[in-house]
């Protein structure tokens, strides 16, 4: 019996593949879907404070190798996502809330509110790259700190942070040291890469509307780099702090590759956006079969375990 389940703040994941926020989780419908599928978990839309409804369209195309997008993050609003909370655990997993506020004040205004929900883990979105005249705030390490230490005093549920990637050892190591002096939980690596470019050549134009054409680049594209910070963050933060990997998974060797690197979790978003639900027992099955294959019977026989040439 192969075993693909995987403990996060102390809530088992019978798999250890959910979706990403962002795609095909922002109504009730869409996340009953998603209860409702081989998800190991539940993670909803980033909420925001108010109703939003993203930035106009078209916002989102896919693309050969993956997609770009600049949605701008519509949703429902936080009170929207703590009142479905009740119906959404009645699944039986693991329900995780995604925020993205503007500031310190919005972040603590949010999570106040979700301590007192059925909502069992918050993930704190620092790293939406689409929001119009707003920089990412993974990339700004003194309001990442000051958020992070903000809802260190106020969560009463565990919490992680969705970042951006990174590119630089330096800025790693900056982000590292933040984190491990936070009272976080996990990290999820990567978002989209921020402020790509596409172009239609024959109409000579760009693929998406909202600024100028500039957006989150995700899918097969970003999985290097997303390995890359899932491998360089295990290596530097405290063993408490989980990793949660995300970025270009479509099938069960890129989930390998991302347990190998040293994640604990798996996000999948625009290959969960292409192909639906089903896609979430597909690479489940196939990471077992890989594992059967390599004689492993749990996660834990291979995470972290990538070997480098002396
Ligand atoms: C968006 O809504 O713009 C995408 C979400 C994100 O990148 O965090």
């Amino acid at each position: 019996m192969i075993d693909i389940s995987a403990n996060l703040s102390g809530f088992n994941f019978e798999s250890c593949i959910m979706n990403a926020s962002g795609p095909l989780d922002t109504t009730l419908e869409e996340l009953t879907d998603i209860a409702t599928s081989g998800a190991g978990g539940i993670v909803m839309k980033s909420c925001t404070l108010d109703v939003r409804e993203g930035n106009p369209e078209p916002r989102y195309v896919d693309i050969e190798w993956g997609s770009i997008n600049s949605m701008g993050l519509p949703n429902l609003g936080y009170k929207f996502y703590k009142e479905i909370s009740p119906k959404l655990k009645s699944y039986g997993k693991p329900l995780i809330a995604s925020i993205a506020g503007a500031n310190c004040q919005e972040y603590a205004e949010i999570i106040e509110a979700f301590n007192d929900s059925d909502v069992d883990i918050l993930e704190v979105n620092l790293s939406c790259p689409n929001v119009i005249g707003r920089p990412q705030i993974g990339y700004d390490f003194e309001m990442s700190q000051d958020i992070l230490n903000t809802i260190g005093d106020i969560s009463n549920k565990p919490w992680g942070a969705k970042l951006p990637p990174y590119f630089d050892f330096v800025h790693f190591e900056e982000m590292a040291s933040i984190l491990n002096s936070s009272k976080i939980s996990f990290i999820v690596s990567i978002n989209s890469i921020g402020n790509a470019l596409f172009i239609d050549w024959k109409k000579e134009q760009v693929l998406i509307k909202p600024k100028g054409g500039f957006g989150g680049l995700g899918g097969r594209y970003i999985k290097p780099t997303a390995l890359a910070n899932v491998k360089k963050f295990s290596e530097l933060l405290d063993k408490r702090i989980k990793i949660v990997g995300v970025g270009g998974i479509y099938n069960g060797i890129d989930a390998f590759e991302f347990i190998l690197s040293g994640a604990t979790l798996l996000q999948l978003g625009t290959s969960f956006s292409q192909e639906g639900p089903l896609i979430f027992n597909r690479v489940s099955k196939e990471l077992c079969d890989i594992m059967k294959g390599k004689g492993y019977r749990s996660l834990d026989d291979f995470r972290g375990k990538l070997k480098v040439i002396d």
